[in-house]
């Protein structure tokens, strides 16, 4: 089992399976980022490929398959992983479903048991809810509903998709994952808390869990333009 990782991954990180260079902003970012994740959690796409044909195929669980989830759940899907995962509304989960996607209506804020339990089923978790400003994060607000639950299945591995912002102003300044975090926003405030509940529990779990801070992403059927004209 790999080791939980204390500090959120770094990025960017050069990744020798993927000669592509793509920036943050950019969709194909997230297949490298993909690849690099499979990296950090222990072994390479092709190496998850063959293990997982004489031991049964990996299982993804995506809490919130919103965009960026739905794309990355598409990611892996080629590679034969299986894929599962939670919306609010009913009619993307149709779609999704229509997609292959085992998946569950779900609100966070009044976690029905019977998804929640289904997760342990699942060798890794990427966590993409955003904070609630009521609550902070709404899965971590229960987490004692389904931890003992989580302590006991097969997971592995944990994400959990955070935002820039944890930074705050820094002035123009470069950053990386070095950067001291300084959020300013009470929403940024929040942000951290639920990066650092999720890396408390990835190491209670002892599964490898890593942080990753998303900046504005835009692709098909998000552009920034859009974004900032909603
Ligand atoms: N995309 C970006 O540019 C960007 C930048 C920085 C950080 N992030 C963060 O990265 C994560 C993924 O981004 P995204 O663009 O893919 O977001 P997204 O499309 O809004 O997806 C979020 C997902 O979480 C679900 N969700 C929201 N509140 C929930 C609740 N209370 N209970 C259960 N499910 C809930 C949504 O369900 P429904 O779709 O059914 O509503 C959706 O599936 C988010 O946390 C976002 O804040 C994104």
């Amino acid at each position: 089992m790999a080791a939980a990782s204390p500090a959120p991954v770094r990025f960017p990180a050069a990744c020798h399976h993927c000669p592509e260079e793509a920036s943050p902003r950019c969709i194909r970012y997230l297949r490298i980022k993909r690849c690099q994740l499979l990296v950090r959690a222990g072994r390479h796409a092709d190496e998850v490929d063959s293990d997982e044909s004489k031991s049964g195929r990996s299982r993804m669980f995506v809490l919130g398959m919103g965009y960026v989830g739905r794309i990355f759940a598409q990611e892996l899907q080629k590679d034969d992983w299986i894929l599962s995962g939670t919306c609010m509304n009913l009619e993307k989960k149709k779609k999704l479903e229509k997609c292959g996607f085992d998946m569950y209506q779900f609100d966070a804020t009044d976690p029905d048991p019977g998804t929640l339990s289904c997760i342990k089923g699942h060798t890794h978790l990427l966590v993409s809810i955003p904070p609630d400003k009521h609550c902070g994060d709404p899965m971590l607000a229960h987490e004692e509903l389904w931890r003992s639950s989580l302590m006991d299945g097969n997971l592995k591995w944990l994400g959990y998709l955070s935002t820039t912002s944890v930074y705050g102003d820094c002035g123009g300044a470069w950053v990386d994952e070095d950067y001291p975090a300084s959020p300013s926003s009470e929403s940024a405030k929040l942000r951290l808390a639920a990066e650092e509940g999720w890396l408390r529990l990835g190491r209670d779990l002892k599964v490898s869990s890593h942080v990753f801070r998303l900046g504005g992403i835009y692709g098909p059927g998000r552009r920034l333009g859009c974004r900032s004209l909603s």
